[in-house]
C-alpha cells in the first residue's frame, strides 16, 4: 500500500495528539469559559462564537453571565431582555434559540450528554453539538468548522474542491474523528480551534510555531496557502433606502415581528418600502448618512434620508415612535444604534455651529 498523507498522519496519530495537547496547554488563551467551565458557560460561549470572533464575544459573555448566570435564569427571562443583552452581536436568531434551548433544558429531568440529543435542541447543529458534548461531557465528538478544515486540508494537502464551507466540513469529518484524542476530546477540539485561530491563519500561517508542522504535507511542499480548495463566495451588492422621521422628540422605528427569522423583535430604522415611499421622490439634500455593511455574502449600501412629516406617510402596525430618551432601553440592531448615534452627534454639532458661528 502506498503511503498517503492521511495514512502518514494516522500512523503518527498518538504523537500528533500529544504534541497538539501539549502546545494547547502551554499556549491557550485564558478565555472565561475555559477558566471556569460549566455546561451552561460552554453552551453560551458556543452560541456566541458561531460566526463571531473571540475578541468580539468576550465583553458580551461577561455581561451575559452577570445577567443570566444559569439555564434557569435565562429560561425565566423575557425575550426583550434576552435580545437587549445580545444587542450588537448580530445573527439574533442565536439569542432566541439559546433562550428556547434554556427553556427546553430546564423542562428536562436530566441534562442530555449525547450529541444526538443536543442536536434536537434549537440552534444546535453538528459543530455546536460536538463542541458542547466533547468539552462539557468528554464525549468523542470531533468539531469541524472553517478553522479545522483549513488545518486538515493542509496536513493532508488534499486538493479536493469544495462548493462551500459546509461541504468541506462534511468531507473532513471522518478524518477529524480518526485524529481525535480519545483521552481528552474536549481539549483536542479546543486545541484545533485555537491552532486555526492563532497559528494556521488563512494568509501567512505561522508554520514555524505550529506543533503539527512536522506532519504537514502542505508545509513540506511550501504550499500552505493553496489549501483548502474552496469555491470563492460570490459577493452580491444591494442597496437599501431608510428613513429618519422625527415627531415630538420621538424617532420612527420598525419593529420586526416576533416570528421574523433574522431580526425578531428588534428595532431598526424603517426602509422606504416599510413606509411605502417612492425612492425617486427623495431629495439628495436630505441624505443624512450612507454606510456600507456586509451580511453573509451581501455587501449592502444603506442610505438614510430625512423624511419630513408633511409628506404623506402610511404607518403600518410594525412602526413605532420611540422617544429619544427611551432609545437606550429598547433592542436596536447593532449597526442601527451606531448610525443613530452618529446622526444625532452630527445634528448636535450642526446646531452648535449655528449658535456659535465661526469667526
Ligand atoms: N470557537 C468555537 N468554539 C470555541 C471555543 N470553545 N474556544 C475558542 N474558540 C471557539
Amino acid at each position: 500500500m502506498p503511503t498517503t498523507p492521511e495514512s502518514h498522519l494516522l500512523k503518527h496519530r498518538a504523537e500528533l495528539q500529544s504534541g497538539l495537547l501539549r502546545w494547547y496547554r502551554r499556549n491557550r488563551r485564558p478565555l472565561p469559559w475555559r477558566l471556569d467551565p460549566s455546561v451552561y458557560r460552554t453552551v453560551v460561549s458556543e452560541f456566541m462564537l458561531q460566526q463571531t470572533q473571540v475578541k468580539t464575544v468576550l465583553p458580551y459573555f461577561e455581561r451575559w453571565q452577570a445577567k443570566f448566570p444559569d439555564f434557569e435564569s435565562l429560561a425565566s427571562a423575557c425575550e426583550d431582555d434576552v435580545l437587549k443583552q445580545w444587542e450588537g452581536l448580530g445573527y439574533y436568531s442565536r439569542a432566541r434559540n439559546l433562550h428556547r434551548l434554556a427553556k427546553a433544558i430546564v423542562a428536562k429531568p436530566v441534562l442530555p450528554d449525547a450529541a444526538k440529543d443536543w442536536r434536537e435542541l434549537p440552534g444546535v447543529g453538528p459543530y455546536t453539538a460536538a463542541a458542547i458534548t466533547s468539552i462539557a461531557f468528554g464525549k468523542l465528538e470531533a468539531c469541524v468548522d472553517g478553522n479545522v478544515v483549513r488545518i486538515l486540508a493542509r496536513l493532508t494537502a488534499d486538493a479536493t474542491h469544495h462548493g462551500d464551507g459546509a461541504a468541506a466540513a462534511k468531507y473532513f469529518t471522518p478524518l477529524a474523528s480518526l485524529l481525535l484524542s480519545p483521552s481528552s476530546p474536549g481539549d483536542h477540539n479546543q486545541a484545533m480551534m485555537e491552532l486555526g485561530a492563532t497559528v494556521c491563519h488563512r494568509r501567512d500561517p505561522l508554520c514555524r510555531c505550529c506543533p503539527l508542522a512536522q506532519w504537514c504535507a502542505a508545509t513540506k511542499s511550501g504550499s500552505t496557502e493553496d489549501f483548502p480548495k474552496l469555491q470563492p463566495k460570490e459577493i452580491e451588492h444591494r442597496s437599501v433606502t431608510r428613513a429618519w422621521v422625527v415627531k415630538d422628540g420621538a424617532l420612527l422605528l420598525h419593529r420586526s415581528s416576533p416570528r421574523a427569522r433574522r431580526l425578531a423583535n428588534l428595532h431598526e430604522l424603517p426602509t422606504a418600502t416599510h413606509l411605502e415611499i417612492d425612492e425617486q421622490s427623495l431629495d439628495a439634500r436630505d441624505l443624512l448618512a450612507r454606510r456600507k455593511r456586509g451580511i453573509t455574502r451581501y455587501l449592502i449600501t444603506e442610505s438614510i434620508y430625512r423624511i419630513s412629516l408633511s409628506e404623506q406617510l402610511r404607518l403600518g402596525d410594525s412602526l413605532v415612535w420611540i422617544s429619544f430618551g427611551d432609545l437606550q432601553s429598547i433592542a436596536l440592531s447593532g449597526p442601527h444604534r451606531r448610525w443613530i448615534t452618529e446622526i444625532l452627534a452630527m445634528q448636535a454639532a450642526d446646531k452648535r455651529n449655528k449658535i456659535l458661528p465661526s469667526k
